[in-house]
Order: C-alpha cells, then structure tokens, then sequence
C-alpha cells in the first residue's frame, strides 16, 4: 500500500452519515480502497496506530462490527481493548457518564460504541476527549455500516450516482436504513424504501426517498436491492401479521427479485433471518448476493476511519491536536 495522501476531513468524531459531505464520504471511500488491496495482502499489517489504545465498547451484541473494528486497529498497530456492558461495572449501576470518564482518565486514542439507545454515543462524545466512533445506536445511525455498503457497490458497479437502490423491510427500526438514505441520497442514488406502512417511519419520504408498500412495484429495475431483517428486539407490540405472512409479501425470494435488472446486486448488514426477510438459496448465490463482500468491506473502512480519524490526534508531546 502506498502513503494514503492527506484528504480533509475535518471531524475529531464519526457519529454519523449526516454532516458528511460527498467529498469526505470518497475520500473515506478511496482510502478504504487501499486497505482492501492491503487486507488481501499475506501480512496485513501497518505501525500507523503504534502506541495508540482503542477501546470498543459495546452495549448491544455484535458480531460483525465489533470483530471488525478489533481487526482493524489491530491491523493499523493499536492496541485494542473490548468491553461489553454484561461484563462491567455498569452491571454495578455505573452510569454511561461515569463510564466514560473512567475511560477517559485511562487516555484512550479512539473510542468506538454501540448502544440501544439513539444518541448515546453523541453524548458520550461530549465527555471524552478522544475520538469517537459510532458503531451502531438505536435506531438512529450505523455509519461505518453505510460506508462499508457503499464500498461494496461502488467497488462491483463503479459508481453510486444515479443507480436505484431499494431498502426492503424493517427501516423503522433500522439504524442501517436511516445512515444509507442519508449517504446514497448526498452520493446521488435514487433510494426506494419499501415496507409495510407498520414498519416505515413517518418522516421518511421527507429524506427524499420515495416510498413502495409492494415489493414488486418498488424493485423495478433497481440496481440494489437491500435486505433488513425485523429487529425484533425494538418492537414493542405487533407491526406484522406473521412471519410467514411477512415472507410472503416482504421476503426476498427469485420470484420478487425478477422485477429488478437482471443484474441488480443483493445485500444484507447481517445478521440475516433466513427465510424469514431472505430466501436461503438466495442468500448463498454468489451470483446474486455480495453479503460476504460486505463483510469484508467493513474492515477496510472502518481501518480506513481510524486511520483519518487519528490524523486528528498526532504522536507529539503535549498530547492532542484538534
Ligand atoms: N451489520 C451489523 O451491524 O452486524 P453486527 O450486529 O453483527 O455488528
């Protein structure tokens, strides 16, 4: 890998999508193009992070970012520590306030979070004097996730202006949703949402998305077709009859899938219910479906995030530079 030159990005925190400009969203693009040529490489790794700490903090399970974030640093030569809230001394009645401050007195370099709740993680940012990095809160945003799809779709279709990408199923509830319309409407994407009425929010066509409550209607000739799972675990009460009801209308099988070009992509942010919002086969087509690729894409951006994120703090005696 060559010396990634020195894009501006002005912001000490990634809290979310929204207050990106497209420039900064390719520059985070492009470099997480590099690191994907890196992470293909036998040794993989970089001093750039050397003597820099990172701490992963993680209110709600998570499979794919946390693993990722940890390789990432890890990868850039930090030293990386996980915590999960189940095993901390927030089971004791600790506040998120004074988690914080414990934390910070200890002088992490980068901080990354996921919490249940929207706007915990700007919160947090406020108290600490590292920087922070969303990795997920409530229902609000999950940059590093919209980052890594639209890698994933610039990388196999060249360009993310003027494709047609349908968001399919639970947006209400989806963090994911919420963070792609914002990135793939300021990149140029025409963004479908399509759901039943139960599980859209009401303020989504004013994000300038247009809005289908029949799948076949709404993946015409689209490009993408984005899949998300019912997050169960937000719902309070019913939004869908059943789900075998719900695979029926809302699950994404060939049949439905035969509305979009012949060559439309699938994606899903996993964790995926299979059968349930996704036909299995379907799922598996590599043909089809870019969901491992995805999986791979959120290293390189989130290395890639780190990476301009910690330009932000230089290695000088004094300690931080904002
Ligand atoms: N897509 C995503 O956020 O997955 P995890 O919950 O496994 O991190």
């Amino acid at each position: 890998m060559t010396d990634a030159p020195l894009i501006g990005f002005p912001h000490r925190h990634l809290l979310g999508i929204e207050g990106l400009s497209p420039s900064e969203i390719t520059g985070i693009l492009d470099l997480a193009d590099q690191y994907v040529e890196q992470n293909r490489q036998v040794d993989k790794k970089r001093a750039l992070l050397n003597g820099r700490t990172q701490i992963n903090l993680f209110f709600e399970t998570s499979t794919r970012t946390r693993t990722s974030f940890e390789l990432a640093g890890k990868r850039l030569g930090a030293d990386v520590i996980n915590m999960t809230a189940s095993a901390s001394a927030i089971k004791k009645g600790e506040t998120l306030i004074d988690t914080a401050a414990t934390l910070n007195a200890m002088h992490p370099d980068a901080l990354v979070v996921r919490h249940p709740n929207s706007g915990a993680v700007a919160l947090l940012s406020q108290k600490m004097d590292c920087s922070v990095i969303n990795a997920g809160d409530g229902s609000h945003e999950h940059p590093t996730q919209a980052l890594l799809d639209a890698l994933t779709i610039r990388r196999r279709l060249g360009r993310l202006a003027g494709l047609v990408v349908a968001i399919c199923g639970d947006i209400l509830h989806s963090r994911v949703a919420r963070s792609n319309i914002l990135l793939l409407t300021v990149m140029g994407a025409r963004v479908r949402a399509i759901a039943p009425p139960t599980l859209l929010p009401s303020t989504v066509e004013r994000m300038g998305v247009e809005v289908h409550h029949d799948m076949q209607k709404g993946l015409k000739d689209a490009d993408i077709v984005m899949m998300l799972r019912l997050q169960n675990e937000r719902m309070s009460g019913t939004y869908v009859p059943s789900t075998r009801e719900y695979y029926r209308y809302y699950g994404l099988d060939n049949d439905k899938l035969s509305n979009a070009k012949a060559e439309a992509l699938v994606m899903h942010p996993g964790p995926m219910n299979r059968g349930v919002e996704i036909d299995t086969e379907l799922a598996d087509d590599i043909n089809r479906s870019v969901i491992r690729e995805q999986v791979e894409m959120g290293v390189a951006v989130r290395m890639a995030v780190l990476d301009l994120l910690s330009r932000h703090r230089p290695n000088r005696p004094g300690g931080a530079g904002q």
